[in-house]
């Protein structure tokens, strides 16, 4: 810098800054210093002020040392106050302490879908009946999942259940379906039974759960995909006593002593004599409500196994009998946890699932 006045006193301002600066080292005497440094009456901006009063030769020269004097406190200001808040943040870490009494972080849990713990709820109270559990194949042929059971091709009792067919054409008669429902599996864990023994094919008391599928309009209580628990018991001297028994002390396990429950006779091509097993609606206390309709809610279809499904499985009816039944899992679940709509099961919405 020249040797001109208005420059030296710029130096003596940088000098007193940064010596003033040294000694500094906490964030509040920091700030006074920068108010008084750098702020609006600080010395080194008063030079600016007056640089209108200047000679044209000195203005430049007088202003860009004043420039130089304003960034090297500003520069020194920055490092101070970056070394100082490093400082404190160091003896924070340090000075740290764990404090044993301060209450965990929420774990959030995960939960089980209402239908896998209805389910569930299902296969512990068969299994304490004495029923195994018998998965069968989602994806069936026509054969099984109709002829077998009963169901002649184009009879009319096909139109109880609007169906998927997966591959049609070249397989005319026989063409494979997404399962309507879960009974085509009786005819397999029969014919599996009966293989074992063909003479004489041992007892079975088996459920088999799993995902139907049927072409239809969904309302509160019709799903296109839906799950079934199916039960079969065929043995010798099975009589539908047997099965109202079962069908009762399963509604009395799963809902308590007091409920009510109802067989009305129906029609399955598949058993003789047919019935639907209804439940009374608690939701509306027998009253009428969307999901029951009329105060009672079907839960499922039975009866006694047609002679000629015991025929197909390997049984001969004349010394087996055996009795069947198909449940709504999510029917049942419906009436157990008050759900006034079956279409909220597979939505996925958390807000749904989180009630459970
Ligand atoms: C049948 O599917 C027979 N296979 C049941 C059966 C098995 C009868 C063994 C006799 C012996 P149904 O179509 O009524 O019957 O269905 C049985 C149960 O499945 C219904 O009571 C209901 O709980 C459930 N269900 C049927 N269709 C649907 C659907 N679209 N959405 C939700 N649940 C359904």
């Amino acid at each position: 810098m020249s040797e001109s006045p208005i420059i030296q006193e710029l130096e003596t301002i940088r000098d007193a800054g940064l010596s003033a600066l040294t000694n500094l080292n906490i964030e509040e005497e920091l700030q006074a210093w920068r108010t008084t440094h750098l702020g609006r009456s600080a010395p080194v901006m008063l030079v600016f002020q007056k640089l209108g009063k200047l000679s044209a030769e000195e203005r430049p020269l007088v202003g860009q040392a004043a420039n130089q004097v304003k960034v090297a406190l500003e520069t020194a200001f920055n490092e101070r106050f970056a070394a100082i808040k490093e400082k404190a943040l160091a003896q924070a870490v340090a000075s740290e302490k764990l404090d044993v009494t301060l209450p965990g972080r929420p774990i959030v849990h995960g939960r089980l879908h209402p239908d896998t713990q209805i389910l569930r709820e299902l296969y512990r109270i068969f299994g304490e009946m004495g029923f195994q559990v018998y998965r069968s194949r989602e994806v069936e042929t026509d054969e099984y999942n109709f002829q077998l059971l009963n169901f002649a091709i184009g009879h009319p009792a096909r139109d109880m259940q609007d169906t998927y067919f997966v591959e049609a054409g070249e397989r005319g008669d026989n063409p494979i379906v997404m399962r309507t429902h879960t009974s085509p599996g009786q005819v397999h864990a029969m014919q599996e039974a009966s293989a074992t023994n063909p003479l004489n094919p041992p007892p079975v008391r088996i459920v088999l759960p799993g995902m139907c599928y049927r072409y239809e309009q969904t309302d509160a209580r019709h799903e296109t995909q839906f799950d079934q628990i199916e039960g079969l018991a065929v043995g010798p001297g099975i009589t539908f006593t047997n099965l109202k028994g079962t069908l009762s002390d399963l509604a009395r396990r799963l809902f308590g002593q007091q409920v009510r429950t109802r067989f009305r006779a129906s029609f399955f091509p598949f058993t003789e004599p047919s019935a639907e097993f209804d439940v009374e609606c608690f939701l509306c206390g027998g009253k009428g409500c969307a999901v029951c309709g009329g105060g009672w809610l079907e839960i499922g279809g039975c009866g006694m196994v047609h002679p000629n499904v015991l025929r197909n499985g390997g049984y001969d009816p004349e010394h087996y009998s055996g009795f069947a039944f198909g449940l709504g899992p999510q029917r049942i679940a419906m009436l157990r946890y008050g759900i006034n709509d079956i279409r909220y099961f597979w939505e996925n919405d958390l807000r749904f699932l989180e009630q459970f």
